[in-house]
């Protein structure tokens, strides 16, 4: 049940308002006539939102507005200023004091709850909850980490929302590499013993001149150590907190990583080239998953100019339709030693178009 926080002088208004919350019932209403008593019950116990009344006396509704605003644990309060001064001036008062909105008296008790209602809807569709794609193959060299990096990229050209490529590959630094960025420092100087807060994560993060954020891998191999399952969990979760879109490149094992970074997801996307061996990795990959192998998306990706075979073979062995076939583009062996991804250099070539589609489907 929302709690509703009533700060009023006018004990008339206070018991109207609570009928009425009551009456409409999933509100919680907590009554106040005084201004500090109010910010000491919001302290202790934060309502969903709070209605304020401007002249009280000791502190003025402003003042309540400006204290809840400081304060960390309600600072995030929706507010309400319903007043009797419904002029411009009071309105940009209450806004200035930290409101959302400003409501003037006298006002319907069924007008009132509808603002309410609004206010709460709004906030609760505000964050908009992460995506988190996650490519793999098990088969080495297909393109998983050129595709990461590509949708990536795309994303932030995009301007689809904040987007980090998260590099879990045990020690590569490929991410790095093909966005012409040095991988220092990467989640090895977080798994050294540095505690994985939240800032530690933000602190390792590198950022891409097209906004685009990083959380590299190591390039020098670390001798039987990679990402733990655990580490992995807690790094998406961090993350997730901070981005809209993370995009993650997994070793071409199931290692502990791998498995986090297909729990986490919203969408793992396999990636299959037209070799034998591939073909077969896939075909193992879905059955060794099971339940989740089933609900991978396949993703072509024609890595060589000839000899491979074409995706509809591919697509009648797996049994199943690609939702993007990428094309064999020769400009990406240029891209990769520029370390400049084609969806940024060159939006027109046919690998940054494939991959504009495939952002289509996935965001
Ligand atoms: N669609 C494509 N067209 C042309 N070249 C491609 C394409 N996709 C990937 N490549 C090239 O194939 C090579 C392997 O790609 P990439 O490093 O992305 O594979 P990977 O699956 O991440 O490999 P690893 O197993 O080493 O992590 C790179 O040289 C890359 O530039
Ligand atoms: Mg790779």
């Amino acid at each position: 049940m929302a709690k509703i926080l009533v700060i009023d002088d006018d004990p008339q208004l206070l018991r109207m308002t609570e009928l009425a919350l009551e009456r409409r019932g999933g509100y919680e209403p907590i009554l106040s006539a005084d201004g500090a008593e109010a910010l000491a019950k919001a302290r202790e116990d934060p309502p969903d939102l709070a209605i304020v009344d401007v002249m009280m006396p000791g502190l003025t509704g402003y003042e309540v507005c400006r204290q809840l605003r400081e304060q960390e644990e309600t600072a995030s309060i929706p507010i309400i200023i319903l007043t009797a001064r419904g002029q411009a001036v009071d309105r940009q008062a209450a806004l200035e004091a930290g409101a959302d909105e400003h409501v003037a008296k006298p006002i319907a008790m069924s007008e009132l709850i509808e603002r309410i209602d609004d206010v709460l809807k709004d906030r609760s569709t505000t964050p908009s909850p992460s995506r988190i794609i996650t490519f793999l193959s098990l088969r080495g060299g297909v393109g998983v980490t050129t595709l990461a990096v590509s949708l990536a990229a795309t994303l932030a050209r995009e301007e689809r929302g904040r987007t980090c490529l998260v590099d879990l590959c045990a020690s590569s630094g490929h991410g790095a590499l093909q966005l012409g960025l040095r991988p220092e420092p990467n989640w090895s100087d977080l798994a050294d013993g540095a505690e994985l807060d939240d800032e530690a994560i933000a602190n390792t993060l590198l950022e891409h001149e097209s906004g685009l954020h990083l959380l590299a891998s190591p390039v020098l191999p670390l001798i039987q150590r990679e990402i733990s399952g655990s580490m992995a969990t807690d790094l998406l979760d961090a993350l997730s907190r901070e981005f809209e879109f993370l995009i993650v490149d997994t070793p071409s094992t199931l290692s502990e990583a791998t498995m986090s970074a297909i729990g986490a997801a919203t969408g793992t996307c396999l990636v299959v080239a037209g070799d034998p061996a591939s073909v077969q990795s896939a075909l193992g990959t879905i059955r060794a998953l099971g339940e989740r192998g089933r609900e991978l998306s396949i993703i072509v990706n024609q890595t060589a100019r000839a000899g491979q075979a074409s995706s509809e073979s591919i697509e009648r062995v797996i049994g199943r339709s690609a939702m993007e076939v990428i094309p064999f583009d020769p400009g990406q062996a240029r891209a990769m030693v520029k370390g400049k991804p084609l969806p940024l250099s060159r939006p027109d070539s046919p690998l940054a178009k494939a991959v504009n589609g495939l952002a289509e489907k996935l965001a």
